[in-house]
């Protein structure tokens, strides 16, 4: 087997329909030779269906990340179908309609509980189930939306990137020492089913469209999966606790 991610072994979450970010690196990670085990949530026909739709058609393993029984029993789920693991992806997020689009002081403490638990703390939830089943040279990476700056309308959810872009650097601390990395790829706006609970997500894709320096691809996931498969391979070895930006430039650039 050949490719940048030949042998390896991924656990990929968060692929709902073949325009989730997940689906585009499960892609790209099978075509460069690594073997993908993915979990899915809720609509488990459904992500099943688009498993199918991979070069490989990929394992899919229950997971609602707030669910301790499932967590719990990930690593055995896994080891159903890998011996192992080289590298996971976190590619989950939700908000209540009211922790987004405006409503910031009025958006309750349950509202944000829900959304910082399922955004943030799986981060961390997710790497502690999957440990058990990593060793020295494993990576994990997850999914943002650069939250150094607020936005307009992205409310709670930019407080919960915030957290998580903090979190992963915390594993990269706690998970340093054997071996494992923790890295974050910051993503411009793209058009998956997250992206339409939004509100004003237009905005971001005007904005994007107009100041982005090498322009911005709104249905083009695949420039953000070939980040991802970059860190989950052996080309960043000694980079951990980063944020990559995938975003054609955006944040480089001032209003
Ligand atoms: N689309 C964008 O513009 C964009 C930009 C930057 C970062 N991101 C981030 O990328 C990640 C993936 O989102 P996407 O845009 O591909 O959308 P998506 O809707 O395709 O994926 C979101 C996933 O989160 C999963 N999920 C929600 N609640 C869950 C739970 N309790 N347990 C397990 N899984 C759960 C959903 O099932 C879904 O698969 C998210 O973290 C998102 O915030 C998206």
């Amino acid at each position: 087997m050949s490719g940048l991610l030949a042998g390896k072994r991924l656990l990929v979450t968060g692929v709902i329909t073949d325009a989730s970010i997940a689906f585009s690196v499960a892609k790209l990670a099978q075509e460069n030779g690594a073997k993908v085990v993915l979990t899915g949530f809720g609509r488990m026909s459904l992500v099943e269906r688009i498993a199918k739709r991979l070069p490989e058609p990929a394992p899919v393993i229950e997971l609602d990340v707030t669910n301790q029984e499932q967590l719990d029993g990930l690593a055995d789920r896994v080891r159903e179908h890998v011996d192992g693991l080289d590298g996971v992806v976190h590619s989950i997020g939700f908000a209540p309609q009211n922790a987004l689009g405006g409503a910031f002081l009025e958006t309750t403490w349950e509202e944000v509980a829900q959304a910082l638990q399922v955004s943030t703390y799986s981060y961390k939830s997710l790497a502690a189930a999957c440990l058990p089943l990593m060793q020295a040279g494993g990576s994990i990476v997850g999914m943002t939306f650069d939250a150094t700056k607020a936005y307009p309308l992205y409310d709670w959810m930019g407080v919960a990137k915030a957290g998580l872009e903090s979190a992963s650097r915390y594993l990269a601390l706690h998970l340093g020492k054997q071996g494992i990395r923790s890295n974050m790829v910051s993503a411009g706006p793209l058009r998956t089913m997250a992206a339409k609970s939004i509100p004003g997500f237009s905005d971001f894709e005007d904005a994007w469209t107009q100041r982005a320096p090498l322009g911005w691809n709104l249905t083009d996931p695949e420039p953000t999966a070939r980040a991802v498969c970059a860190l989950l391979s052996d080309w960043f070895p000694a980079t951990t606790g980063e944020m990559v930006h995938v975003d054609g430039g955006y944040h480089a650039i001032a209003a």
